[in-house]
């Protein structure tokens, strides 16, 4: 399995934030793991551009569910895929909260992602009030049954596991609690796709990663790797990042 340190931008970059992505693409030509940005929109296709021939990954950061068609300021996989993506975060929790996306949405969305040649990276996490209560586990297998498309591989899913209330917080999970949701979601994914394909899927850790926690939360079995915010929007802390994932 071949790791994965993935970068949300969200919504922050203009033009002159590509210095940072084409520093990351010069800085690891030849990457002990795969590394992904993902810019807003905007930047996707000069994203690509400016990274062509590299062995950095460009991905949106939401796609619709449909094709194409009168869906006025919605973007579709086929266009991120045009525009030069080959992966796409889907159900962020900040567009499950602020779009009220469902697992029945993210679902269609990340099959219309596997028809345009796109992999989803399918975001779940339990809220801080979740956790409180004791139903961590029932909560994110509830969302990863509901989200992950038909037909999953391997090869073309990505899950991360994303507590809502570490993200952007600076809080993070204790290194047990987040070993038990990774152990919790290999187990749960083999019982949903079978134990050769579910051995191979990419598990993301991702709220607070930062250069100084990296190292201790790659060390985690079954996490494969980071969703990062914050930290993804520097070269070099991102690089910090890279860094501890590679070593690990
Ligand atoms: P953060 O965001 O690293 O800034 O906490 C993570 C995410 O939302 O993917």
């Amino acid at each position: 399995m071949r790791k994965l340190a993935a970068g949300n931008w969200k919504m922050n970059g203009l033009t002159s934030a590509l210095a940072e992505a084409k520093l990351l693409a010069t800085a690891y030509p030849n990457p002990a793991c795969e590394i992904l940005l993902c810019p807003p929109a905007t930047l996707l296709a000069p994203m690509a551009a400016a990274t062509n021939g590299s062995a950095l990954a460009v991905g949106g950061q939401n796609c619709h569910q449909n094709a194409s068609g009168a869906h006025t300021g919605d973007i579709s996989a086929a266009m991120l895929k045009d525009a030069g993506a080959t992966y796409v975060i889907l159900g962020h929790s900040e567009r499950r909260a602020d779009h009220a996306e469902t697992s029945a949405l993210v679902k269609a969305k990340a099959h219309a992602a596997l028809t345009a040649g796109l992999t989803p990276v399918v975001c779940i996490g339990e809220t801080e009030a979740e956790r409180d209560a004791g139903s961590t586990l029932q909560v994110i297998g509830a969302q990863l049954d509901a989200s992950i498309p038909d037909g999953a591989t391997a090869a073309t899913l990505v899950v991360a596991y994303e507590p809502v209330w570490a993200i952007g917080t600076g809080r993070t999970p204790t290194i047990p609690q987040i070993a038990e949701v990774h152990a919790f979601l290999r187990a749960r994914l083999t019982g949903l796709i079978g134990q050769t394909e579910a051995a191979g899927v990419r598990l993301l850790y991702g709220g607070s990663v930062k250069p100084s926690n990296a190292a201790e939360i790659f060390a985690v079995p079954h996490v494969d790797g980071a969703l990062v915010g914050g930290a993804s929007l520097k070269a070099a802390d991102f690089g910090a990042i890279i860094d501890a994932l590679s070593a690990s």
